[in-house]
């Protein structure tokens, strides 16, 4: 049975590339993203953990810890990381799980036998501070992820844990969002101080509120 969204993100003890961890102890109070590739020394996912540790500060003030795992060994991740410093102008600052007997790619459906038996595909989770998953995507081998956009989704779901606000399409950080259906139009003036506007009784518009 694959995780869906709102399910407990399953905890795990696991090797990484920075030592053993227990997943719920590294996340603490913390958002998480835990994100799978398909294998060390190949080079897209060169360049998705290199993004990944070049946005470090953008996590961090996101409070967002990250996590990367692939099926291959901790001394494998060790000479990779050094290739990804390398070529990628970064120091990888994040943990690389070694999921060497796939139980974890296993509780997380990140092997899908069809595209490959002895790989992880690149799933992606993103985990609230409940440990309740609040994203899932996943892509192909050939196609690396979107960084701007994982930290795009995870503004839109700090809003709405925080402020009551859902993020329109093509939303980007600044512009106005869209107060959630169960607001009720009467509310909206003690709770969005900016101001309103209701395009239709369902469809309610408001600046963004940290802003
Ligand atoms: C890569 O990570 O570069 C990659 C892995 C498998 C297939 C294609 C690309």
């Amino acid at each position: 049975m694959s995780l869906r969204l709102g399910d407990k993100a399953p905890n795990f003890q696991a090797k990484t590339s920075a030592g053993d961890i227990d997943f719920y102890e590294y996340l603490g109070d913390s958002w998480g993203v835990l994100f799978s590739h398909p294998g060390d020394y190949t080079p897209v996912c060169t360049t998705e953990l290199g993004k990944t540790a070049a946005l470090k500060d953008e996590f961090a003030k996101r409070n967002v810890k990250v996590l990367a795992l692939s099926v291959d060994s901790v001394e494998s991740h060790h000479g990779w990381i050094g290739d990804i410093n390398e070529t990628q102008g970064v120091e990888v600052n994040f943990p690389i799980i070694a999921d060497e007997d796939r139980k974890i790619s296993e509780a997380y459906d990140m092997i899908h036998p069809n595209a490959s038996v002895n790989a992880t595909v690149r799933s992606l989770f993103i985990i609230g501070p409940d440990k309740a998953v609040k994203l899932i995507i996943t892509y192909p081998a050939s196609t690396g992820r979107n960084f701007q956009e994982i930290l795009r989704v995870i503004d839109s779901l700090q809003l709405t844990a925080n402020y009551g606000v859902a993020t329109p399409a093509d939303w980007k950080d600044g512009e106005d969002v869209v107060v959630v259906p169960a607001i009720k139009t009467e509310d909206i003036p003690a709770k969005f101080p900016k101001g309103y506007k209701a395009i239709k009784p369902y469809l309610r518009i408001t600046p963004q509120p940290n802003k």
